[in-house]
């Protein structure tokens, strides 16, 4: 992914409106400065001789997340105006800014805002190389901002890559990639194997496939960890989500190679994880197939048999997700003895109608303690999540007359008797993220899209990060 480098240089300067007169302007760029501070913009262009840009330190919001989203905001903004100049290099300098996670937010913007999927596109877009000058405290900081953005930014890759660039193996061999070089071991496990295990749900959604399944563990397990049992993180790994039999019609569809975000995200909190070297023991399942349709497909009213032994009357094969999710919450359940049991999924239709792109439907049983440190996570990283309820009531809705369960209820709260679905088959304090609307992107939104946004990542960072599990 080596990207043509351009030669210009543009210098970016964070200053504050009301201390100007430090940076070496000619008298005309002062005046013009202050007159741009005065109509309160958020930043603006000295074109000559050299581009620089100077944004201004958004004083006047209070509050601190509302203030560090502004700040992302406006760091795409300049980035993109940088791109327009064609700008190969960015040299931001945050020495004026006092507080380090304002200078932070600000790289974040960039850093995010820098991602593009140009893999098959014959002209490539330029690189853009961006550097701090910063007091030592800030740089100590940014590796941290480094890292994240770099996996977020990578996990976005995995979600833009269509079909037939990153099929369920393709999704195994991409998290073993650099896994052991951060101390993450790796398991796979191959087609005959999940046979044997009892892998029913993910067999099940397989099944009308050309392509094997994959089933994967990523496991973080440093020598003294701050949890006595693992964090493990369960993503969905629908690859192509064709529906099955019950096949998607219209244009419902063409989105679906980003089925597999739940699997990316997971992928990636653990490679943070392991990269900053937090003192957690986190564990990530990526169960991976397609749900595409062949003579050997799924049909309804076929009775499959899980991991844990629960069967399922299938009533819809568009209802996959939870299938593979089950199979793996189960697992973790059996072998892993999790404090936490996290499924992140593109999991519903119901989701994204509820949230649209600006937030993440969560629910949750016997984890109502992490509850309120997520929503603060949530504002901080602007990557935001409402909460749900589980009600034992929406149980009804997955009773079979010959099954132990349906896997799909009559429609209503469908985020909810999916998560429902999923949560049954563990014990343990269960979260579920349903990230269906948040994941992807059709037009630009500041630092996230087109296409694939990672949503969902820097949450689950500062989650783990500062709240205690
Ligand atoms: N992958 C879809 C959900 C989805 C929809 C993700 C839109 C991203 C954007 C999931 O497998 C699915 O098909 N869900 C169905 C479930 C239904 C059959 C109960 C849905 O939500 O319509
Ligand atoms: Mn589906
Ligand atoms: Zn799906």
């Amino acid at each position: 992914m080596e990207k043509k480098k351009l030669q210009k240089t543009a210098a970016v300067h964070l200053v504050c409106a009301q201390k100007l007169n430090s940076k070496g302007w000619s008298a005309e760029e002062s005046h013009y400065i202050g007159e741009k501070a005065g109509q309160e913009a958020d930043y603006c262009i000295l074109p000559y001789p050299r581009l620089r840009v100077v944004v201004f330190y958004p004083q006047k919001i209070e509050d601190e997340a509302a203030r560090l989203e502004k700040i992302r905001r406006v760091a795409a903004e300049v980035l993109s105006v940088l791109r327009k100049e064609k700008t190969g290099a960015v040299e931001v300098d945050g020495t004026a800014w006092r507080n380090e996670e304002d200078v932070l937010a600000f790289m974040e913007g960039l850093y995010l805002s820098s991602y593009v999927f140009d893999e098959f596109k014959t002209e490539k877009a330029s690189g853009v190389e961006i550097s701090l000058k910063a007091n030592p405290a800030v740089h100590k900081k940014l590796a941290r901002t480094q890292i994240l953005c770099h996996e977020v930014n990578r996990c976005k890759y995995l979600v833009d890559l269509p079909f037939t660039a990153l099929n369920a193996s393709g999704l195994a061999k991409w998290a073993k990639k650099d896994a052991s070089k951060s101390g993450i071991s790796v398991k796979s496990w191959t087609k005959a194997e999940l046979e044997k295990m009892g892998m029913g749900g993910l067999w099940g959604v397989n099944k009308g496939s050309v392509d094997a399944p994959s089933f994967t563990m990523m496991e973080y397990w440093p020598a003294k960890p701050k949890n006595k049992k693992p964090v493990v993180l369960v993503g969905k790994g629908v690859v192509f989500d064709a529906g099955g039999m019950n096949i998607k019609t219209g244009n419902y569809m063409e989105d679906m190679k980003t089925d597999m975000a739940g699997a990316a995200l997971a992928m990636a909190v653990v490679r943070t994880v392991a990269q900053l070297k937090l003192p957690l023991h986190v564990v990530a399942l990526l169960p991976s197939t397609d749900n595409r349709l062949n003579g050997n497909a799924l049909v309804c009213g076929d009775i499959i048999k899980m991991y844990d032994g629960t069967t399922v009357e299938i009533t819809n094969t568009d209802a996959e997700g939870r299938l593979l999710l089950a199979d793996a919450v189960a697992y973790a359940q059996k072998n892993l003895n999790p404090a936490l049991v996290v499924s992140m999924a593109t999991l519903t239709g119901a989701a994204s109608r509820a949230l649209g792109s600006e937030g993440i439907a969560a629910m949750q049983e016997k984890a109502d303690r992490y509850v309120p440190c997520l929503l603060q996570a949530g504002e901080y990283t602007h990557e935001r999540l409402c909460f749900f309820p589980m009600w034992k009531e929406y149980e009804k809705e997955l009773e079979s007359e010959v099954a132990d369960m349906k896997n799909c209820g009559k429609g209503a709260a469908g985020m909810i008797t999916a998560a429902k679905f999923v949560g049954h088959f563990t014990q343990a304090p269960f979260l579920h993220l349903d990230v269906a609307g948040v994941e992807f992107l059709h037009k630009r939104d500041a630092y996230r899209g087109p296409g694939a946004t990672g949503f969902g990542i820097r949450l689950m960072v500062r989650f783990l990060e500062n709240c205690a599990l």
